[in-house]
């Protein structure tokens, strides 16, 4: 579903007193099914524009439709529904006293508790769900059908982020925010998670914002790149324009207050 972002506002209160206004005015539209990689240097806001996108804080202006439909106007409940979101810490997306299964169920309930809310009371997975669960995650190539009884708090980081990014999709968001996810993850974690979100993204064809530290990601993934600088983009390239970068070079453009000429296509 396309993602259309226009005159977004939101500012803060400095520490010292006074203001600063981050977005003002701010617009992105991304077609449905685009993967978008977002970079910036630290408190460029990154994060702040996708908890705005989410509505977990409220911008002073501006609107977010998807495919045409007001987001920030839907209750919290609904939006929610609509965005599947996996943070930078392993620990937020799971319940780490349920087990995988019992995990990927309560994911499957919440999306058809829109339909019907009676199949709240039906949280345990029955034989069916554990067979349909063992067989997801044989078809994605993770290593974990085996271990569909075992608590998710006794998982390395990794295999949470990886079991966050299945609940995330067995709800079939209309959109994906992806903040940091790798972050906290060692680098072969990283790379396997990397791996099934890229499978996911495919598969679902939802339309994705994913925030990354990561040079090699931002050169590596998604469909589009983007450079937040103090709230506005100083950069927007296709994956065929990202190919004039090496790492060193997009690092050399953090913190930049806009991007030198020779970087902006002209296509
Ligand atoms: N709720 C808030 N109140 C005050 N300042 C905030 C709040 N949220 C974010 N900020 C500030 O907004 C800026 C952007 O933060 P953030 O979006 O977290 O940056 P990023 O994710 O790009 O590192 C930072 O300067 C941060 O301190
Ligand atoms: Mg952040």
């Amino acid at each position: 579903m396309s993602l259309e972002i226009e005159g977004l506002s939101w500012g803060h209160a400095l520490p010292g007193g006074g203001w600063r206004q981050l977005f003002d005015g701010f617009n992105l539209h991304c077609p449905g099914g685009q993967f978008v990689v977002l970079i910036g240097s630290n408190g460029s806001g990154k994060s702040t524009l996708l908890n705005l996108i989410a509505g977990s804080i409220p911008a002073a202006t501006g609107s977010v439709r998807l495919e045409g439909r007001e987001l920030l106007r839907l209750q919290a409940h609904r939006r929610a529904r609509s965005i599947g979101r996996v943070m930078q810490n392993p620990l937020d997306g799971t319940a780490p006293g349920l087990t995988i299964a019992e995990n990927l169920r309560l994911a499957e309930c919440r999306r058809r508790s829109l339909l019907q809310p009676q199949a709240l009371l039906g949280l345990h997975p029955g034989r069916g769900d554990r067979r349909r669960y063992a067989a997801l995650l044989e078809e994605l190539g993770l290593p974990l059908a085996d271990r569909l009884e075992t608590p998710v708090g006794q998982l390395s980081g990794g295999q949470r982020q990886t079991i966050s990014l299945v609940m995330v999709c067995l709800g079939a968001p209309r959109l994906l925010l992806l903040d940091e996810h790798t972050a906290a993850l060692d680098p072969r974690a990283e790379d396997s998670v990397m791996r099934l979100t890229q499978q996911l993204v495919q598969r679902l064809g939802t339309t994705t914002l994913m925030v990354t530290h990561s040079l090699e990601q931002a050169l590596g993934y998604g469909d589009r790149l983007l450079m937040l600088q103090d709230g506005a983009l100083i950069g927007d390239w296709s994956a065929a324009e990202r190919q004039q970068f090496t790492p060193a070079a997009l690092q050399a453009l953090y913190g930049s207050a806009t991007v030198p000429e020779e970087h902006i296509s002209r296509s």
